[in-house]
């Protein structure tokens, strides 16, 4: 079944789909689905797909989630089945996560009779764009049967093989994207006294900025702001009239995005007034902070103790980002890290990275321990 599994891994990492455009995948995952007898098996959100699992009863119901999306990266490797898509790439491991969910389903389609409940598997489009999880939401994959309980994993490329990493609360931050622009007045670089250098302007904005977390911030709370983008000018010799900053923040709680989207107004707007500048300040957040349920996440760790060992489980949140936490804005549950990296067989990538790659041995754990925690979950679901 492990051989399977990776089969389908390495069929889809040769043929990655960006968000939204998961056609073959989704022919791939709905073909395999019908193999087994799940019911209900479809399209959901266009591009992604979902199957129902029926044991001795319809509720209680677990939700499995697996992400399918791949990322607009050129790979770096030799594998003989890398992406032969010039520019797309599987760099985050959801090829890994969609042959998971499949061989979960072909697992426990094995033993349903023993299944005090149902198991709905999704697989999710546009994690990495946005919008593919509230689709799915919308499309009511929580509902008929009602789902009791939201699971799902993330492979980590940063995390030993054998070892998984879950917290209980905030795991994973609320992406909010900020757009400055900022307005000066153009001219000859000979003469800067007679227009406003959008430059400089940029330059002690971006300074500023860096006061935000570090000065006006509780070192108490979580929260990155990023600048990673800065555009002006049109040459050397020219004053810029116009700069764009781009960036990212960052935070777990809601007051606090309020409070650190209002300092950054502050700032912008005092420092652009300061030189003469004008500004437009822009900023939407793209998926709310993931919270995993505090009993949920204990049986994660209990069980991922019992089966990859004592010392096998770290508790470090993230500020990253994950659309699951839509899910689990709407249910209770847990979504964690499963180690996929491996030194001694030199697989050392990064996420999001040309280099990105992981321990395919993490397929046959992901299906192991991702089936004990759906048995698990039923088992404590239906008794009373
Ligand atoms: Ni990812």
């Amino acid at each position: 079944m492990a051989q399977s599994a990776v089969a389908v891994r390495r069929a889809l990492h040769s043929h990655p789909e960006l968000s939204w455009e998961e056609v073959e995948t989704q022919r791939t995952i709905l073909e395999r689905l019908r193999r087994l007898p799940l019911e209900d098996v479809r399209a959901v959100a266009g591009t992604g797909a979902t199957a129902l699992l029926v044991g001795k009863k319809r509720e209680p119901c677990v939700l499995w989630r697996a992400d399918i999306d791949a990322l607009p990266i050129p790979e770096r490797s030799n594998l003989p089945f890398a992406s032969r898509v010039p520019g797309v790439m599987h760099a985050c491991g959801h090829d890994a996560h969609t042959a998971i969910a499949l061989g979960i389903a072909e697992y426990l389609s094995g033993r349903r009779e023993d299944l005090p409940g149902s198991v709905r598997f999704l697989f999710q489009p546009a994690e990495e764009a946005s919008g593919g999880a509230e689709r799915c939401v919308a499309e009511g994959v929580l509902e008929r049967p009602n789902v009791a309980r939201v699971l799902g994993l993330h492979v980590s490329a940063d995390l030993p093989l054998g070892t998984v990493n879950v917290a209980p609360g905030p795991f994973f931050a609320a992406p909010t994207s900020l757009g400055i622009r900022i307005r000066g007045r153009g001219g000859h670089a000979a003469s800067p006294h007679q227009g406003i250098d959008a430059v400089v302007v940029a330059a002690h904005v971006v300074v500023a900025l860096q006061s935000v977390v570090s000065r006006m911030t509780s070192p108490l709370e979580s929260v990155v702001l990023t600048i990673g983008q800065v555009r002006a000018g049109y040459r050397g010799n020219v004053l810029a009239e116009e700069a764009e900053l781009r960036g990212t923040v960052r935070t777990y709680r809601d007051s606090v995005l309020q409070q650190t989207l209002a300092n950054v107004e502050r700032v912008v707007s005092g420092v652009t007034a300061a030189f003469g500048a004008e500004y437009e300040l822009e900023h939407r957040t793209t998926c709310p902070p993931l919270e995993n349920d505090a009993a949920v996440a204990q049986l994660v760790r209990e069980e991922a103790e019992a089966f990859f060992g004592p010392g096998s489980v770290v508790a470090t949140p993230s500020m990253g980002a994950d659309d699951m936490a839509v899910f689990l804005r709407h249910r209770p549950g847990c979504y964690f890290w499963l180690g996929a990296r491996n030194e001694r067989r030199g697989i050392a990538g990064r996420h999001h990275d040309p280099g990105f790659a992981i321990d395919e041995d993490v397929i046959a754990l992901g299906i192991a321990f991702g089936a004990r925690l759906i048995e698990r979950s039923l088992r404590d679901l239906s008794s009373p």
